[in-house]
C-alpha cells in the first residue's frame, strides 16, 4: 500500500451524514486539507443536526452545501458540476440509512444525488452503532456495494458512543486518509515545482505582423497536465496558442521570447524542475516598427537579432534547477540530441523528429526519445496525451535518483 502523501491538489467531496461520528469529520476535513486536498463538504440534513455546517465552512473556506432543490447554489457551484468537480466522494461517517440509499440508487437527497451522477470513485466510512452494523439489511447493502466497486474503509471495531462494544466504530481520520492514498496515481511527482514553457513565441515586426512558427503548444499542455496528475505544481507559460490550460495548472500568457524569458527567470527561483517545451523563436527584429510598415518598395529587409536561449539563462541563474530541453530536428535526431544535451548542459533532452508530417508540429501525434548523458529510451508515435505521460513516468524517477545524489554528492 502506499503511503506517501498524493493527496495534493486532489479535490475531495466530503459527504458527512447523521451519525455520532460526524465531529470526528472536522479533524479529517482539517487533515485532508493540510495534505493539499482541495475539500468541499456536503451534508444530509440529519448531518447538520449533530455538527454544524459552520465548522465546515470555516474549516474548508467553503460554502457547505446540504441541499438539492436549491436555486441559489445551482446557480453557483450546481450538483451536477459539483459531482463532475470531485476526483473522490469520501462518505464519512456513512449512516446505515445512508449505505442502504446508495445501494438502492436513490437520488433523494443532495449527497445520494452526487454519489449518481459522479464517475468518480466513491469511499465510505460506515458509522453505526454494533447491532445495526450486524443487522442482515446493512450487510446485504454492504456487500452490494463492496461488489460494485464502492471503497469500504472500515469499519472499527471497539467502544461506542452508545455504551455499546464491537464493530462499527468510524476509521479515526489518520487512517482514513491511509486508505485513500492508494486510490490515486502514484504521486510520482509529489508537490515537485516545475516551470513549463509551450507554444510559440511571437516577434513583433510592426504593430500588425510578427515572426513566429508553427507549434500548436499541444505537446507542452499534455505535458502540464501529466504533471498535475503526477501530484505536481505546475506553472506553465505558454505562447499564444488557442488551448485551454489544463485544470490546477497556473498559466501565464506570454507573446514574445523576451517576455517568455523573463517569466521563465522569475517562476525558475520557486522551481525544482524546469522544462522547456516552447518552439521559441530563434531571432526577432532588431526593433519592432512602432507604425505599420508600408508596401511602398518591392524589397523589405529585416534585420534580425538573436534571441536569447531561455534554458540556457535560466539553468545559469539557477543552477540547482533539473533541467529538461525539448530537441526539434529534421535531420540526424538522436545525434544531434546529444549534442544539444552535452552543450546546454542539461539533465535530460526529450528528441522529437518534426521532419515527418504526421508527427510533431500542429498534430494530436508524437515519437520522441528521452535521453540523458547514460540513458535512452525511445517511444512510438503516440498521441501526444499518451507520450506526456510515458515522458513523466520516465522522467520521475530519473529525476529523484538526481536529486538522491545531489544530496548525498
Ligand atoms: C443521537 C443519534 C445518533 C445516531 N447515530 C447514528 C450512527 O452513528 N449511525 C447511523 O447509521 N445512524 C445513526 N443515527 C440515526 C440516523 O441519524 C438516522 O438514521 C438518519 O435518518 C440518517 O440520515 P442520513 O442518512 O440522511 O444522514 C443516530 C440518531 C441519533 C438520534
Amino acid at each position: 500500500m502506499a503511503t506517501s502523501n498524493n493527496l495534493n491538489q486532489r479535490r475531495i467531496l466530503l459527504g458527512i451524514t447523521g451519525s455520532v461520528a460526524a465531529y470526528k469529520s472536522a479533524e479529517l476535513a482539517r487533515e485532508l486539507i493540510r495534505l493539499g486536498a482541495d475539500v468541499r463538504v456536503v451534508m444530509t440534513e440529519s448531518a447538520t443536526a449533530f455538527i454544524t455546517p459552520l465548522t465546515f465552512q470555516a474549516l474548508s473556506g467553503h460554502a457547505v452545501h446540504t441541499t438539492l432543490l436549491d436555486e441559489e447554489a445551482e446557480r453557483g457551484m450546481g450538483h451536477i458540476e459539483l459531482a463532475k468537480w470531485a476526483d473522490l466522494i469520501l462518505v464519512a461517517p456513512a449512516s446505515a440509512n445512508f449505505i442502504a440509499r446508495l445501494n438502492q440508487g436513490l437520488a433523494d437527497d443532495l449527497l445520494t444525488t452526487l454519489c449518481l451522477a459522479t464517475d468518480s470513485p466513491i469511499a465510505i466510512a460506515p458509522a453505526m452503532n454494533q447491532a445495526m452494523w450486524r443487522d442482515q439489511s446493512t450487510q446485504e447493502n454492504i456487500h452490494a456495494l463492496s461488489n460494485k466497486n464502492f471503497h469500504l474503509l472500515g469499519p472499527a471495531s471497539g467502544d461506542q458512543a452508545c455504551g455499546d462494544t464491537g464493530p462499527g466504530r468510524m476509521l479515526e481520520a489518520p487512517d482514513i486518509i491511509q486508505s485513500l492514498y492508494p486510490l490515486f496515481n502514484s504521486g510520482a511527482l509529489q508537490n515537485v515545482n516545475i516551470t513549463i514553457t509551450a507554444g510559440p513565441t511571437q516577434e513583433a515586426i510592426d504593430p500588425v505582423r510578427y515572426l513566429s512558427n508553427h507549434s500548436s503548444g499541444k505537446m507542452g499542455y499534455a505535458l502540464a497536465k501529466a504533471c498535475v496528475d503526477a501530484g505536481a505544481n505546475v506553472t506553465l507559460i505558454s505562447g499564444p496558442t488557442s488551448l485551454t490550460a489544463p485544470d490546477r495548472v497556473n498559466c501565464i500568457h506570454v507573446l514574445s521570447a523576451l517576455e517568455m524569458l523573463d517569466a521563465s527567470l522569475t517562476q525558475a527561483t520557486n522551481s525544482h524542475i524546469f522544462i522547456a517545451c516552447a518552439a521559441v523563436a530563434d531571432y526577432r527584429p532588431v526593433t519592432a516598427a512602432s507604425q505599420k510598415i508600408k508596401k511602398d518598395s518591392d524589397s523589405l529587409t529585416l534585420n534580425l537579432v538573436k534571441n536569447p536561449d531561455i534554458i540556457s539563462e535560466v539553468t545559469s541563474s539557477q543552477p540547482s534547477l533539473f533541467a529538461v530541453g525539448f530537441a526539434a530536428e529534421t535531420e540526424n535526431l538522436l545525434k544531434n540530441a546529444e549534442k544539444k544535451l552535452a552543450r546546454k548542459n542539461l539533465d535530460v533532452i526529450v528528441a522529437n523528429d518534426v521532419s515527418q508530417s504526421h508527427c510533431g508540429f500542429g498534430v494530436d501525434i508524437n515519437e520522441v526519445a528521452l535521453l540523458t548523458k547514460d540513458s535512452k529510451h525511445s517511444l512510438p508515435a503516440s498521441p501526444k496525451t499518451a507520450v506526456a505521460e510515458w515522458i513523466i513516468e520516465h522522467l520521475a524517477p530519473i529525476y529523484h535518483s538526481w536529486k538522491t545524489n545531489k544530496t548525498h554528492g
